[in-house]
């Protein structure tokens, strides 16, 4: 029988450079879709897969990230005093009570791998969760990560988010070689961070989701820099496959690359579309730049 899950680490420490000069003092990861910042979509759709304990990897300038989801007693105060109840419940159940956070900082930047092997300490060996934030995952009903938790503890084994992109694209993700096995689910043979086309195993990148064994941690101890100079945990990951399996899912639902300025454009129209108090005014508004929209 497999564990559950109940750890997820968010690696927030990077510095958002594509998003210079908004990102200059306050963290990518706070940068709003709509009207909540792209780290709480993440803390969603992680509680919403069961997870007790958000493992923020952090650095400088990230304190917002902290402050977001701590509890604000004078906002708490002022909107009681005024009445605004609905506002109210909505900064109070960011995180429920029987879920805790912790902030672990990263010194030194480098690298996604060090970054995930900054939580060791806290996660031990236990099987974990990974989120990118920067990658938005809207799966409807079901959230990427549940998605995942699911293959997880029907397998037994890590599972990696998987998605199709151009071929042209490979050298921007973690490609995978796989052998299906069935609907959605094939076994990694290989792992390439950012291959050049015509290098790549296939056009299977890995998203921002990840559910990985305790053990990644020692490979991730023993992995030299490699991509970018970095530290990265596709390397640990194509290491830890010598010995263990690991498998791809090919997950329900839309991803936006947040880390993308286009990305983040989409994503911000697309959820905007689907709020509840904006989708009418909003479409009318769109159809006014695009008067053929439905
Ligand atoms: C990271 C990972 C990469 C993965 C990507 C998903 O890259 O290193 O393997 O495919 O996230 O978004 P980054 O986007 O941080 O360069």
């Amino acid at each position: 029988m497999t564990q559950s899950i109940r750890k997820v680490v968010f690696p927030v420490a990077g510095l958002g450079t594509r998003f210079l000069p908004a990102t200059k003092a306050s963290p990518k990861e706070m940068l709003p879709v709509v009207d909540k910042p792209l780290i709480q979509y993440a803390v969603e759709e992680a509680l919403d897969a069961g997870m007790k304990q958000l493992i923020f990897i952090t650095s400088v300038s990230k304190r917002s990230i902290a402050d977001h989801f701590d509890k604000n007693a004078e906002l708490e105060a002022e909107l009681e005093q005024r009445g605004k109840k609905a506002l109210l419940e909505t900064v109070q159940k960011i995180v429920p009570d029987n879920v805790s956070c912790i902030y672990i900082r990263q010194p030194e930047p480098l690298g996604l791998g060090h970054a995930v092997l900054c939580a060791k300490p806290v996660v031990g060996d236990e099987s974990f969760a990974v989120i990118l934030p920067d990658d938005l995952i809207n799966g409807g009903e079901k959230g990427c990560l549940k998605q995942l938790i699911g293959v997880n503890e029907q397998q037994g084994f890590g599972v990696l988010a998987v998605e199709k992109v151009v071929k042209e694209e490979t050298n921007q993700y973690g490609i995978i070689g796989s052998n299906p096995l069935f609907d959605r689910v094939s076994k990694i043979s290989d792992i390439v961070e950012k291959p050049a086309p015509e290098d790549a195993p296939s056009n299977l990148a890995v998203v921002g989701r990840y559910v990985l064994p305790g053990k990644i941690f020692h490979f991730l101890e023993n992995t030299p820099r490699g991509a970018g100079d970095e530290i990265q945990l596709t390397d640990a990951i194509a290491t830890l496959l010598q010995s263990d399996s690991m498998l791809a899912y090919e997950f329900k639902g839309k991803r936006y690359d947040c880390g993308s300025k286009l990305g983040y454009l989409q994503a911000t129209v697309e959820y905007a579309l689907e709020h509840e108090e904006l989708s009418d005014g909003f479409k009318r508004y769109l159809q006014t730049l695009c008067p053929t929209l439905s």
